[in-house]
């Protein structure tokens, strides 16, 4: 029997990715170690950790909690400084696309980490996260801010010259996505990555009558395989109002191929692995490459191309 080729490489505006799963922003992704097995790994590209212009120490510990259908974070950005991330990518043979993500705590904080990774040769493209809901030093989302975001990514396409993506915190109402959906399709944005954590989440220790993680009194951001119809609705709302030349990297919820399947079919065309990178380490990527492939020649697709975004409805 002659097995048909499947291909499940990706391509997000001409970014050319040899597989169309990597890591999520913020797991695994930190340090010289992390990101160097990201390099020799089977993920299709390389994102970083969301960084500041100063190195940070992120909230107190514990900060991370993980039980078997999702996680709870309030990790609070720790990260090495943007020097660290651009200076290890310059020491590097990089084989893949690189994206840098960056989460300024100020507007113009963000200008000058867009200049500085404008200014390397190694990043393929800036992902900035407006949606990190851990921040002790302030409540508001950007993500989340209508009013702002306008204004912000206007300034950012006044000297950005990288593909430069988003990553967006998850919405629940179709009017937010369709707003949100409607500023972004003023700009030449290469992509969106949805969703962030879902925000202010609470997961208790029975025994203990207790929160589980220290910061913000137990609050975190919920990631896992419980968050993913969330993900997937907003994955599907934005592919229906976004320019069609906007690609969206889905994430949340994922841990199988058929969970890659289900996020493509809604509109993704890349995706990005976050809680269960953490559970099962960075051999996830190839056990998730083999699951796809087999799935998709279970359903007789030879590409992701052939069902991206075909969701059907019920007549
Ligand atoms: C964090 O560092 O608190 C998580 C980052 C994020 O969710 O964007």
């Amino acid at each position: 029997m002659i097995m048909k080729k499947i291909d499940i490489s990706s391509n997000i505006n001409g970014i050319k990715l040899p597989l169309c799963i990597m890591n999520a922003s913020g797991v695994l992704c930190s340090t010289d170690k992390e990101l160097s097995n990201l390099l020799h790994s089977f993920s299709g590209g390389v994102v970083t950790k969301s960084c500041t212009y100063k190195p940070r120490k992120g909230n107190v510990l514990p900060r991370y909690f993980e039980w078997s259908r999702g996680s709870i974070n309030s990790m609070g950005l720790p990260n090495f400084g943007i020097n660290f991330y651009l200076n290890f990518l310059e020491r590097k043979k990089i084989n893949k696309p690189i994206f840098l993500s960056i989460s300024g705590l100020s507007a113009k904080e963000n200008y000058f980490l867009i200049q500085k990774a404008n200014e390397s040769s190694k990043v393929t493209a800036i992902e900035l996260n407006l949606s990190c809901p851990n921040l002790l030093e302030k409540e508001d989302m950007l993500g989340y801010d209508f009013d702002k975001v306008s204004n912000f990514i206007e300034n950012i396409f006044k000297f950005n010259n990288k593909p430069l993506g988003i990553k967006l915190p998850p919405y629940f109402q179709d009017a937010h996505i369709k707003n949100i959906a409607l500023i972004l399709n003023q700009f030449p944005i290469f992509f969106i990555t949805c969703i962030n954590s879902l925000p202010n989440g609470l997961f208790i220790d029975v025994n203990k009558e207790s929160v589980v993680i220290r910061p913000k009194k137990g609050f975190g951001g919920i990631g896992g395989s419980i968050i993913k119809p969330f993900a997937l609705a907003n994955i599907h709302k934005f592919y229906t109002y976004l320019r069609k030349d906007i690609s969206i990297i889905g994430c949340g919820g994922i841990s199988s191929g058929k969970d890659i399947f289900e996020h493509i079919l809604c509109g993704a065309s890349a995706v990005q692995i976050g809680t269960q990178f953490m559970k099962e380490g960075i051999s996830v990527f190839e056990r998730l490459k083999k699951e796809l492939t087999l799935f998709l020649e279970k359903k007789n697709y030879s590409s992701i191309n052939s069902f991206k975004g075909k969701l059907k409805n019920i007549q």
